[in-house]
């Protein structure tokens, strides 16, 4: 999944001064953290009942030139931002981005390395839907450059399938994995538990029949309720919260007895086969975020700015072609006080935390900031007390967001 990144500073109320201006408020970064690039493309076959990401049922032919050019001068507007950095990870997410092209995945690839300095050992994630991954079409998006998929299998139950609005079927989930697994040598599979009727046993068959393919990286999510989406509307009857917590429980020890850590909340990597790119994301690095809806982040030496593309795919389209910076929804710099709670949401999700020198590393802050909720995380056994790192105990592991929220 592309992205779990919690986005903090919504909501919040803009500086006053505008971004780049200097003030108490800016943070000082002696070194810019690494920089990654998301990519959305916004549409899908059909809408997933429970799904409430930027994502459109397509309305007759996918417009791919059109989002191209678009994509194309949303680059060029950011380029000034990022300007002589190496991008370390490019995701393309959605949506469903498997319905681009061969040919369109390889314009966008190659616009993207003659405008930046992508590193030759970048990874590049492409997201595929069971529904919509030939075999060829993987082929050619890793002869493109694609060097790892991120497949939306969610269950290999047909009957599951089915109450989740999914367009494909297990048997489809099955040879997509296979045809992936040919293509690139680096794939993930997103599998969803907690869902409609779905009992313990269910739950550990979907995992078992992921692992036995092999797979180095699971993204398992328990499935939740959003709002605006037709599952809120029109709820299914859920497992509950003890059932959900045994879930939980049992994925894990299953994950860890095929050798898979749970390195995040919700992802579980053999090891050495970590997403790069999340990573990037969960400890506080830096994204250019194209295409619409697209969430940035972007670290200058006296300030970090978190800026947003429109959301709707045709405005975005529409106002990145005129080139005149209209397709940005909001560009703000986040506030100093904003940065300790922005930085332990993104690093506590991790397993093993983070060292304790990148909190300054990435928010120009001195660790004394956030020393009074440091202690009385501590106090309360929800922190690790040792000083070399950021890392939740099992217990605030377990109850991860009172432990953040210590630090708001
Ligand atoms: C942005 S979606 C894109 C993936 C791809 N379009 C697909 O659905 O196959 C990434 C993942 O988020 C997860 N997801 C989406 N909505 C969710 C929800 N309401 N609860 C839990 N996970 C969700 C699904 O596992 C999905 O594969
Ligand atoms: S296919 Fe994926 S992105 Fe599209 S609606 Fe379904 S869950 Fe959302």
């Amino acid at each position: 999944m592309a992205l779990t990144i919690p986005i903090v500073a919504e909501g919040r109320q803009a500086p006053s001064r505008p971004p780049g201006a200097h003030g108490p408020g800016a943070s000082r970064l002696t070194s810019l953290p690494p920089l990654s690039v998301y990519v959305h493309v916004p549409w899908c076959v059909r809408k997933c009942p429970y799904c409430d990401f930027n994502s459109h049922a397509i309305v007759g032919e996918l417009p791919e030139r059109r989002y191209l050019d678009a994509l194309r001068r949303d680059l060029e507007q950011a380029l000034p931002s990022v300007w002589g950095r190496q991008v370390i990870s490019v995701f393309i997410g959605g949506g469903t981005p498997s319905l681009l092209s061969a040919a369109g995945v390889d314009e966008l690839l190659a616009m993207l390395r003659a405008c930046l300095n992508v590193l030759p050992d970048a990874e590049i994630t492409l997201e595929a839907n069971p529904g919509a991954t030939e075999a060829a079409r993987l082929r050619d998006f890793a002869a493109s450059g694609v060097n790892r998929i991120s497949l939306g299998i969610q269950s290999f139950d047909d009957a599951q399938l089915k109450a989740l609005g999914r367009v494909h079927d297990a048997g489809q989930a099955r040879a997509a994995i296979d045809a992936a697994q040919k293509a690139v040598a680096r794939v993930n599979l997103d599998v969803m538990f907690a869902l409609p009727g779905q009992s313990l046993d269910g739950a550990l068959l979907d995992l078992r029949t992921a692992l036995s393919h092999g797979t180095e990286h699971l993204s398992l999510y328990h499935l939740t309720m959003e709002p605006n989406t037709v599952f809120a509307k029109y709820p299914p009857e859920l497992p509950d919260d003890d059932t959900s917590a045994a879930m939980q429980d049992a994925l894990e020890a299953a994950t860890a007895e095929a050798g898979l850590t749970r390195y995040e909340v919700s992802a579980y990597a053999r090891p050495g086969a970590r997403s790069r790119h999340n990573l990037n994301y969960w400890e506080f690095g830096d994204y250019l975020g194209l295409g619409p809806g697209a969430h940035g982040k972007l670290s200058f030496h006296d300030r970090i700015v978190r800026e947003a593309r429109l959301r709707n795919p045709d405005s975005w389209m529409t106002q990145a072609l005129a080139g005149d910076g209209s397709h940005l929804a909001h560009g703000t710099q986040v506030e100093q006080e904003a940065l300790p709670f922005e930085f332990m949401l993104n690093a506590l999700r991790l397993r093993e935390g983070v060292a304790a020198t990148l909190f300054t590393e990435r928010t120009g802050l001195p660790l004394a900031a956030i020393l009074q909720p440091l202690q009385a995380a501590t106090r309360r056994g929800l922190l690790d007390p040792d000083p070399t790192r950021l890392r939740a105990t099992p217990l605030g592991w377990r109850f991860l967001n009172d432990l953040q929220e210590i630090f708001l």
